[in-house]
């Protein structure tokens, strides 16, 4: 399978690696992503601190359900307690908890570099997101450089695993006009049972 890869270094100059990503708009601008993306897909926010894109998205008519990881209970907790649209999952980024396939949008933001420290890191962390993302589906990830955070080493690690598995690359900037969006499908996220239902938007 081939991920588009969507690599963002640009507007890292000017944020604080270690603070809270303010709202939706901030990821957006982050990602460089049109809202729209999310529309109608399985979308997972890897490292999701307290942010709760689903919610987010749900305000903004966008029908989306998120998948919230972060090992950190206490955040996610957080989530829980405003009866969250973000479906929220400890877990850890070197293992998602998710079946082969199921998702269609991934979003890292500020997460990876906390975690990976080296190459096999950013290795094991593409072998997991290529796993868990359907055909046509995206990842973004950012910073991939910043002051605590080596952007040569993941440009390394990409590009290794770029020629290994077909990746497109690392691109800066992407006209999302030409990319291809796969159908929405539940089938393989319903199989663990996460209680879709109440989390959908206008599915009451
Ligand atoms: C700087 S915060 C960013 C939070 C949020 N994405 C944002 O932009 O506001 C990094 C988050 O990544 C989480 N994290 C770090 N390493 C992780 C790992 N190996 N697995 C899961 N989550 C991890 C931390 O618990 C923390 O909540």
């Amino acid at each position: 399978m081939s991920i588009p890869l969507l690599s963002r270094s640009s507007p890292a100059a000017n944020f604080n690696a270690f603070n809270e990503t303010n709202g939706l708009d901030q990821i957006l601008e982050y990602h460089e992503l049109p809202v729209d993306v999310f529309e109608g897909r399985v979308a997972m926010d890897l490292g999701c601190g307290q942010s709760d894109l689903g919610s987010d998205l749900a305000l903004r008519g966008i029908h989306a359900v998120v998948l919230g990881i972060d090992m950190n209970r206490n955040t996610l907790k957080a989530n829980r307690q405003s009866e969250s649209n973000t479906i929220p999952i400890q877990g850890n980024l070197a293992s998602l908890p998710v079946v082969d396939e199921s998702v269609g949008v991934i979003i890292a933001t500020k997460s990876l570099p906390m975690w990976a420290k080296d190459a096999s890191d950013i290795d094991n962390f593409f072998s997991e997101t290529k796993r868990v993302l359907e055909l046509g589906g995206f990842l973004s990830i950012f910073p991939i450089e910043n002051d605590i955070w080596s952007g040569s080493v993941f440009k390394r690690a990409a590009k290794k695993r770029a020629v290994e598995d077909g990746i497109r690359g690392i691109v800066e900037s992407t006209d999302w006009t030409t990319l291809t969006l796969t159908p929405f499908t539940l089938t393989a996220i319903k199989k663990k049972n996460y209680p879709l239902k109440s989390y959908i938007p206008g599915t009451d």
